[in-house]
């Protein structure tokens, strides 16, 4: 099964504040930088860089611009692909665990279709106007992770049909499952988390120097 990885990295990181999340330095090493490391396995490495970027070039890695939403970036990467499997990863989410990543491709290998997913550790309540509200039942919901891995063909699919609808989504597992065909919730890792917000740096930073997976 040959794997191409695709890296969504053309978001501008407002929530972060840090300019594109992509160059943030974690650790004294740029976001995208730890994805490259992690997906240096793969047959081939696509990224979408924020417009006006440029990097200098590097085997088995190949940059494109990216679009105007991540769905769009994802879309620009996967017309270049060319292996059976495609992973899609945030470079937001810097720290790759290997057991989750086999975990992963082993129910895309079996499925079709799968993304890493996470228990949902609080209590998960409806926010009524900055009251507390319904309290939905936790154990029933996770987070979603990314990589998320799909047969290349049934993420074509399901790219073309969301264009055709002009439906934009934030991650690409609801875009197979809008098509009907199921994603598998795979055990992901709560180190995989996403840097969004300026508190994220520090816990990266903290994790960073203890990272050995
Ligand atoms: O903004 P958010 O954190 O949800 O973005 C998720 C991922 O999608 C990030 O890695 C970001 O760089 C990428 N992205 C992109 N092109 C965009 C917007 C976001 O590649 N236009």
């Amino acid at each position: 099964m040959s794997v191409s990885v695709l890296l969504p990295a053309a978001g501008s990181g407002e929530r972060l504040g840090r300019g594109p999340k992509a160059f943030v330095e974690v650790g004294g090493k740029a976001l995208l930088e730890y994805a490259l490391e992690a997906f240096a396995w793969a047959d081939e490495v696509l990224v979408a860089l924020p417009p006006g970027h440029a990097l200098p070039p590097r085997p088995g890695v190949r940059f494109l611009e990216g679009g105007k939403t991540r769905q769009q970036s994802v879309w620009r990467l996967l017309q270049a692909a060319t292996a059976d499997v495609v992973l899609v990863h945030d470079v937001a989410r810097p720290f790759v665990v290997r057991a989750a990543l086999e975990r992963l491709l082993k129910a895309v290998a079996e499925t079709g279709a799968a993304t890493l997913a996470v228990p949902v550790p609080d209590t998960l309540v409806e926010d009524r106007d900055g009251a507390y509200g319904a309290v939905i039942p936790r154990e029933r919901h996770r987070l979603v992770q990314t990589p998320q891995g799909f047969r290349r063909e049934l993420l074509m699919e399901a790219h073309l049909e969301a264009l055709r609808e002009g439906r934009d989504f934030s991650d690409d597992a609801q875009m197979v499952l809008a098509l009907g065909h199921p994603v598998a919730l795979v055990e992901g890792d709560r180190r995989m988390f996403k840097l969004t917000y300026p508190e994220d740096l520090d816990l990266a930073e903290g994790l960073a120097r203890a990272w050995n997976c």
